[in-house]
């Protein structure tokens, strides 16, 4: 998938980004969420946050919420992270990494209230299909980070995509679908490909999950 690149022109110095991005330990070792936020708010990840939007508008709005991102592209984190600096947002801090690798190795089971996964790459050709980000593994750790009556809020607008991400959440997971989120009213709000995509009038996919609050007996396959 091809990337705008972000100018360094764009970006604040490293140092004065380095308070919001958390580093990856080596070797790996849980993240300690109370202590790297200084407090036990509740906890919520964004998974391929790009330009960062979505992060900055949820930090904004909801100062008593800590926000996560993982972000692939480090133009994009260094972006994003120069956006809340400028801010002084200390409620959110952003991990540079491949969100398949980082959620098994650091995040402790049923650490977040929410995850969101808006707009994943499709990853139009056949061969480049197991680069996607829904595989049986990520649907499956999805389940284990959340809190029991936590949340997965997905979003695409590509169909296909989206049939396929909905299908592994049902056949791979016991979550459960639940109304999804009204679209957003306050154009703000609107991820990057979101805004994107319907000014371009393709149609957007949402759906929502919810861990259920006892454990289930019930298999997956
Ligand atoms: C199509 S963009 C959507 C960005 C943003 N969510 C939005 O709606 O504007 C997908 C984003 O996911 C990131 N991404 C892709 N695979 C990833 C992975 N395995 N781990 C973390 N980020 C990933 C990409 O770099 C890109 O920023």
């Amino acid at each position: 998938m091809s990337r705008t690149l972000i100018p360094r022109d764009k970006r604040l110095p490293l140092e004065q980004l380095t308070p919001y991005l958390l580093p990856l330990s080596d070797p790996p070792t849980a993240f300690d969420f109370a202590a790297i936020f200084g407090n036990t708010n509740p906890l919520e990840l964004e998974v391929g946050f790009g330009k960062g939007g979505f992060l900055l508008q949820s930090a904004l709005s909801y100062p008593e919420v800590n926000y996560l991102g993982i972000e692939i592209e480090k133009a994009y984190v260094l972006y994003a992270a120069t956006r809340l600096a400028k801010r002084n947002l200390r409620n959110v801090r952003l991990i540079h990494g491949d969100a398949r690798r980082v959620i098994p190795a650091y995040f402790p089971e049923a650490c977040l209230r929410t995850v969101h996964v808006y707009f994943p790459d499709p990853w139009w050709k056949r061969r480049h299909k197991k680069r996607r980000l829904f595989q049986e593994d990520f649907v499956r750790q999805c389940e284990r980070i959340l809190q029991p009556g936590g949340k997965l809020l997905i979003a695409s607008d590509v169909e296909e995509y989206f049939g396929v991400m909905n299908e592994l959440l049902c056949n791979q997971t016991h979550l459960q679908a639940t109304d999804a989120p009204l679209p957003p009213s306050d154009p703000r709000w609107l991820t990057n490909f979101e805004r994107k995509a319907l000014q371009e009038g393709r149609k957007v996919f949402r759906a929502a999950y919810v861990k259920p609050l006892a454990p289930t007996n019930a298999s997956v396959a």
